[in-house]
């Protein structure tokens, strides 16, 4: 009976130096079969009542060198798994390899000109004001002194909305320039930046939806040379401190006087000329004094106040800034195309 137990006892010792533990799972058994509260070893050490007497000091010793062995090799094994688990870890970054590049997205072309033209507007006092998109006949035409039979509705085709002529898709940010005059009495001094609408063959130059910004300055004593200053101010900030504009008359039904805004862009390449036509002068804006009418629609007094607006297109600046050849490409959303403004702001 004694010399089973001490076979029992040696092939558990053999046991324990063969086991392959592998893993978590191999180590969580073995500590069951050896060291659990039901473990193998326990009931071993009941048996020394059937150990002669002389050899059961030799089965004390035995038996706790086994369980001492169980032990042993169950915490060497886990801490050699902790520390390879950590070393998995710390190998996977490697602090000799070059950065991984992050794209951290861009901003839209006409976002970074539109944002642009704000902050040149708003660093002199003209706070942003936008409004719907979907505009009724009234603030877009007839308050802007473009009544029903007026031609000057054939400039501009307008997307109505369905089943109705009143409501229609803004064709100008002018309708801006309603909405405030109706609800606001002077001092006004607003840019009004936003997407507008006409009814155009879409090409490499032109698109059935665009931006433009509005500006609309009205007080008292407000005069054409307080515009060409302000105006500008802005060519100067926008396209550099040396840069020349020209007014030249112009017709629009909601300014009297009128005028288009040119600002020099110079002959100095075969680029240049293009764009300008060969004459060195690229067409920015259209602009001119508030006409009476528009004020009197928009219940303001004519004879108290005057004012100035002009109103400009955003695709075109932005074309020519950032040299981009088709609107298109300002509408389609080609992430190959909006990467390239990365970091531009
Ligand atoms: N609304 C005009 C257009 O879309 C641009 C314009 C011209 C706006 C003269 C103005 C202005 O405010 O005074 O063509």
């Amino acid at each position: 009976m004694s010399a089973d137990v001490f076979q029992q006892i040696e092939d558990l010792l053999q046991e324990i130096s063969n086991t392959q533990l592998g893993d978590a799972e191999a180590l969580e058994a073995f500590r069951i079969r050896f060291l659990g509260s039901k473990n193998i070893v326990k009931p071993i050490f009941g048996q020394i009542r059937n150990v002669e007497n002389e050899r059961k000091k030799e089965f004390g010793q035995k038996v706790n060198a086994l369980k001492q062995a169980a032990e042993a090799k169950f915490q060497s094994e886990q801490q050699q798994m902790a520390s390879a688990a950590k070393k998995e870890k710390s190998a996977s970054i490697d602090l000799s390899l070059p950065p991984t590049e992050e794209f951290t997205g861009s901003r839209h072309p006409i976002s970074i000109v539109m944002n642009r033209i704000i902050g040149i507007f708003e660093r002199i006092g003209f706070t942003v004001a936008e409004e719907r998109e979907i505009e009724d006949d009234w603030h877009n035409f007839t308050a802007m002194n473009t009544p029903d039979d007026h031609p000057a509705r054939d400039m501009q085709d307008t997307f109505y909305l369905k089943n109705s002529v009143e409501r229609l898709l803004r064709t100008h940010t002018s309708s801006v320039q309603s909405r405030v005059m109706t609800s606001t009495q002077p001092p006004i001094r607003i840019i009004a930046p936003g997407r507008v609408y006409r009814n155009e063959t879409i090409s490499a130059r032109s698109h059935c939806q665009f931006h433009q910004v509005e500006g609309l300055f009205i007080d008292e004593k407000v005069s054409f040379a307080d515009m060409k200053q302000t105006l500008l101010y802005f060519a100067r900030e926008m396209y550099g401190a040396k840069t020349d504009i020209r007014l030249r008359p112009s017709y629009f039904p909601f300014t009297e006087p009128s005028a288009e805004m040119d600002v020099y862009w110079g002959l100095q390449d075969e680029n240049a000329y293009r764009i300008t036509k060969g004459t060195g002068w690229l067409e920015i804006l259209g602009c001119g004094m508030v006409d009476p009418n528009v004020l009197e629609n928009c219940k303001i007094d004519p004879d108290k106040y005057s004012g100035y607006a002009f109103g400009m297109g955003i695709e075109r600046q932005a074309m020519l800034l950032h040299r981009i050849n088709d609107i298109r490409l300002l509408f389609e959303n080609d992430v190959r195309f909006l990467k390239q403004f990365n970091g531009v702001v």
